[in-house]
Formats: C-alpha cells, sequence, structure tokens
C-alpha cells in the first residue's frame, strides 16, 4: 500500500470547498508523460494554483502506474523547487470498475472517479458505493457520474449524451456518499465536440456552439446545494493549434469547443473541477509540427518536446487565470 499522503499529495475534500466558496474552479489536466507534468506544474506555481493531476486507463497502459505515482511525487517535489507549495490531486479519471479504482488507491492516488454513468441508476449506485466505501477508509475522495457525454470517453464511448436528471442527483449523492459528481449539460469529449453545422456565427463571424444547460446545472444546484459538481470534455479547441497543425502537414477537420466565457461561468458556479485533456493535446502536436516543417533536420527530441512543454505551460496558464479563475488560490 502506497499512501498518497507519504507522496505529499492531497485529496479534493478542501481544495473543492475553497473553489466553492472562491467562485473558481480547480484545472483538472490529464498527463501522460513527463513534459506534460513539467508544463502543469510549471504553470499552476507560476499562476499559485491549486491542480489535479489526471490519469486515464490509456495514461497507465502507455505510462504505467508505478512510473506515474512517482512522476506525481516528483511534482510535488518539483513545486516546492519552483517556489510554491501547491496543493497537487493524483485522480484517477474514469475509473471503469471497483478493481482500478481500488489498484489505483493502492498505488497513491489521492482521488478516484468511478464511471458507472453507462450503467443502469441502481447499478451505479451499488457500483460507486462500492468504491466510496473502500476509498473513504484510506481518506481518498471519489468522483461519481450521472449523465452521458458523447465522444470518447476512455473505454466507453457515446454517440449521444444524455443529460444529467436533476431529480437523481440528491438520492445519487446520499445514498452513494461520492465527494463530487460529474454531470452532462451539453460538454463532450475529444477534439471534435461540434461541427461548423452545428454552430451560429456572432457578429465577429466567430462559430458560437449551442449554450451548456445552465438551467439543468442550476437545477442540479438546487437539489444539492454547495455539493462540487465536475465538468468532462471541457477542452475549447484554440483555433490557433488546429490551424498551427493543419498548416504544417496535418489534417485535422473544422471543429469548434466549449466556449471560454461559458467555462468561466460555469466556473463561478458549484462547479469545482473542470476537466481538460484534448487542448494540451492540440498545443503539444501544433508546437511539434511546427518545428518539424521548420527545422527538418533536427532530430534532438529536447529541442522539439522543450518549445512543446513551453506551448502547453502557457495554454495552462492562460486557462488558470482567465478560465477558470484559479490562479492565486494555491494557498488560500
Ligand atoms: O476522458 C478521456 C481522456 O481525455 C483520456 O483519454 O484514454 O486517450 O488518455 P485517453
Ligand atoms: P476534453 O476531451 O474536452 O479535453 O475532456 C477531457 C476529459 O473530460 C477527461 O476526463
Ligand atoms: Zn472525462
Amino acid at each position: 500500500m502506497n499512501s498518497y499522503k507519504e507522496l505529499g499529495l492531497v485529496n479534493t475534500r478542501d481544495m473543492f470547498a475553497k473553489a466553492m466558496k472562491g467562485g473558481y474552479a480547480i484545472p483538472a489536466y490529464n498527463f501522460n508523460n513527463m513534459e506534460q507534468m513539467q508544463a502543469i506544474i510549471q504553470a499552476c506555481v507560476e499562476t499559485k494554483s491549486p491542480v489535479i493531476l489526471q490519469v486515464s486507463k490509456g495514461a497507465r497502459d502507455y505510462a504505467n502506474i508505478n512510473i506515474l505515482r512517482n512522476m506525481a511525487r516528483g511534482a510535488t517535489e518539483y513545486a516546492k523547487e519552483l517556489g510554491c507549495e501547491i496543493p497537487i490531486v493524483l485522480h484517477l479519471d474514469h475509473g471503469d470498475s471497483f478493481e482500478t479504482c481500488k489498484q489505483c488507491i493502492d498505488n497513491g492516488f489521492s482521488s478516484v472517479m468511478i464511471d458507472g454513468s453507462h450503467f443502469p441508476y441502481e447499478e451505479n449506485i451499488e457500483l460507486t458505493k462500492k468504491v466510496v466505501d473502500y476509498a473513504h477508509q484510506f481518506d481518498v475522495t471519489v468522483e461519481g457520474e450521472l449523465g452521458v457525454l458523447a465522444g470518447i470517453e476512455d473505454e466507453v464511448s457515446s454517440a449521444v449524451s444524455h443529460y444529467t436528471r436533476p431529480e437523481e442527483v440528491e438520492d445519487f449523492s446520499k445514498r452513494t456518499g461520492v465527494d463530487s459528481l460529474a454531470i452532462s449539460i451539453g460538454t463532450s469529449h475529444g477534439a471534435y465536440k461540434f461541427t461548423p453545422e452545428q454552430c451560429t456565427r456572432n457578429a465577429d463571424g466567430i462559430l458560437v456552439p449551442p449554450p451548456l444547460r445552465f438551467d439543468i446545472l442550476e437545477e442540479i444546484e438546487k437539489k444539492i446545494p454547495g455539493f462540487p459538481i465536475v465538468l468532462h470534455g471541457s477542452s475549447s479547441v484554440p483555433q490557433e493549434y488546429v490551424k498551427m497543425i493543419n498548416e504544417h502537414g496535418g489534417k485535422l477537420d473544422d471543429s469548434v469547443g466549449i466556449p471560454e466565457e461559458q467555462l468561466r461561468k460555469a466556473a463561478k458556479s458549484a462547479v469545482c473541477k473542470i476537466n481538460i485533456d484534448s487542448d494540451g493535446r492540440l498545443a503539444m502536436t501544433a508546437t511539434i509540427r511546427r518545428i518539424f516543417d521548420e527545422k527538418p533536420a533536427e532530430f534532438d527530441p529536447r529541442k522539439y518536446l522543450g518549445p512543446a512543454r513551453d506551448a502547453l505551460r502557457e495554454m495552462y496558464k492562460h486557462k488558470n487565470i482567465d478560465v477558470l479563475g484559479s490562479a492565486g488560490h494555491a494557498l488560500d
């Protein structure tokens, strides 16, 4: 058993309570390798933001759970060395079974998600409660999910979304004992969230997707006041990176993400955690493609992974400061 406390990590409990009070959301950034972890920590130290380092099943298959745990320990020491002991959570993203959650809890994760949203309601409750009962013995916090997002959720993919039903959230949170709840109000996973045809154009000619269902969020907040809500699928798909990828030999289809103003609005509500993965993939890919295109003789990985890390860091800083509002709250 590796306790997260020995790794210098924290669970989400205090973080969410402070985020709820302060009207901001904690960034939950996915990582799979050293450069992504370094970029996240640099950005969060520079902006003095708490952070959730997220690990998907894909990440564990790619990088190995022991390596990831030690990278999280490295992250806490790195933050200290950079000058600010920001609170860091190591979180399992989209846990698909009790066994997966248990393995992560036993391996130093301070928070896990059990994603039973694709199961019938009673089965979701049963599975989620089983994970909560195990996790809470070790003071590990648990995120559950109600409602289904469109797009690819790790192993689970869905062509259509089902919005969260506000009438279920109180019963679900009480009977499972979860610490936070992921909901579906119109976000979706991946870089292809909305096609241009699904959008309208604003006065500046910018494509605007259908707004998130803030009415559903408000209903949910009324049913479980002060309960931490999580938004998955919250990448904004920065058009400058899509353009850069396509200008340097890439072939991405047109796509529109979640507008930053909508995430800003959500962060001021009971939404305490906002998940972002795809934007990091786009920033890294765009930078690496540009360098390969402009300097075809370059073959030192540090010469393209380094700039990719810098681009990631700048993007995360922007999100912490201008979108999630978590900047300056590391030492609350
Ligand atoms: O929600 C899914 C995350 O973006 C992780 O994706 O399984 O490809 O690492 P992944
Ligand atoms: P994006 O694909 O929008 O970045 O969402 C990531 C996510 O929800 C991870 O759980
Ligand atoms: Zn997700």
